[in-house]
């Protein structure tokens, strides 16, 4: 992969050009800069040159050819918000909710979050690389090139540390991890207590290279805001770059904290008020909205509309975990930021390219296909105008991460 491939025989190729200089915000359709009859070359695993093939420099014409077959290509979707790495399910507690029980009187009786991190101390840190590889494998034959992953089911050092390197285990796909030490209290101990407690495990897991992000769930029941915003500026002193579950099922103000403590992104974002929404779609700190887990929790939807109209930089992601979102499918998060957000289509790809990139620090590495960047991409029979529109899988020939193959269909 040294040498320059030029992949040819495209019948459209979506660059996602525009979205670099909007910045992902008032997103069109001519922002996806989608060529006709494309060519693209790679080398070293980044994308060196894009046009049209009759256009193609003379220097890469005897180059090795890769033939798309007259496909469509697509740069990979980025997945920026997952809880990818964990044992067991939480089936039992969807039938209890699906019977009228809530998210948090199911938490507050020891099941939720704790009941998963039960499971997931049970087993060997190869265990959860074994299943997180085939939920990998899930992804990639999506289209899902890039995927962060938190931990936050292990909730004791040594149990947080065996996620993360699980996570950082994980091969064909480009995984962000994200620690999430404090996605709940364990039982035990005060919220005071277990913060000063991840304080001190802070330096190690920058240490261990472990992971460069800090994530916190505010909410009612889990972490209040002056606590959060003590330990996310210490963090940030310590260099990670930080994220917030923020105003998911009651309004904290967390989304306000996030932009005043300029985070990547504040996920979730329900229940905000109009002001919350102005200065979320003011800042540089992405909307992350989760749709799929709205729909298992039976909640409200972000106002996706409101903050589109106000300029925010909007990422998708499917909150994959066992309780409130236990589904991969990103057609279906597409599908349901069209039908319950009102989204319209080239913000969902947006939201799944540009603000998913962003939300993770790496706009300008991955989530289009331009010269420097990435190349991680997916071959597709489908038209752009005709993805999150059915239910059955949107359909994926071949998906490549830094110009390796990584899922084909046969
Ligand atoms: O993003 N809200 C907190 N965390 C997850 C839920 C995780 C779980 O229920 O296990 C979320 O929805
Ligand atoms: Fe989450």
């Amino acid at each position: 992969m040294t040498h320059p491939i030029v992949y040819s025989n495209i019948a459209e190729l979506m660059t996602m050009k525009g979205l670099q200089a909007n910045d992902g915000r008032h997103v069109g359709a001519k922002d996806l800069a989608v060529v006709k009859k494309a060519a693209f070359v790679a080398e070293k695993g980044r994308v060196v040159w894009v046009g049209r093939e009759s256009r193609l420099p003379t220097v890469f014409r005897s180059s090795k050819r890769v033939d798309c077959q007259g496909l469509n290509v697509f740069p990979g979707f980025v997945d920026c918000h997952t809880h990818m790495v964990f044992a067991g399910d939480r089936v039992n507690e969807f039938e209890k909710r699906n019977q009228g029980a809530s998210y948090q009187e199911i938490a507050a009786a020891g099941g939720g979050i704790l009941s998963t991190v039960k499971a997931t101390r049970k087993v060997s840190k190869q265990a959860l690389v074994d299943l997180a590889q085939q939920r990998v494998g899930k992804h990639l034959s999506q289209g899902v090139t890039t995927i962060e992953i938190k931990s936050g089911y292990g909730l004791n050092p040594q149990s947080e540390i065996k996620m993360l390197q699980a996570a950082k285990a994980l091969k064909k796909a480009r995984v962000v991890t994200t620690y999430l030490g404090a996605h709940a209290i364990p039982s035990g101990t005060t919220q005071a207590q277990y913060l000063e407690s991840l304080k001190r495990e802070l330096p190690k897991i920058k240490q261990l290279g472990l992971s460069q992000r800090v994530d916190i769930f505010i909410e009612k029941g889990y972490f209040d805001l002056s606590a959060a915003k003590e330990y996310l500026v210490f963090a940030q002193e310590l260099g990670f770059a930080v994220t917030i579950h923020a105003d998911q099922l009651n309004r904290t103000q967390a989304t306000q904290l996030a932009v005043a403590l300029r985070a990547k992104s504040a996920d979730h974002v329900i229940c905000l008020n109009s002001k919350d929404k102005k200065r979320l779609a003011d800042s540089e700190t992405v909307a992350v909205l989760l749709p799929a887990a709205d729909f298992y929790l039976e909640c409200d939807y972000p106002d996706a509309r409101t903050l589109i109209d106000s300029g925010a930089c909007v990422a998708l992601a499917s909150d994959y975990n066992p309780g409130s979102s236990p589904t991969q499918n990103i057609e279906f998060v597409g599908l349901l930021a069209r039908l319950q957000m009102k989204m319209a289509l080239p913000e969902v790809f947006s939201a799944l390219t540009y603000g998913g990139a962003k939300a993770l620090g790496l706009e300008g590495e991955v989530g289009a296909l331009l010269p420097g960047f990435r190349a991680d991409f997916f071959l597709s029979n489908q038209s752009w105008e005709q993805f999150f529109y059915g239910l059955g899988g949107h359909d994926v020939f071949r998906t490549y991460v830094g110009g390796r193959k990584v899922f084909s269909k046969k």
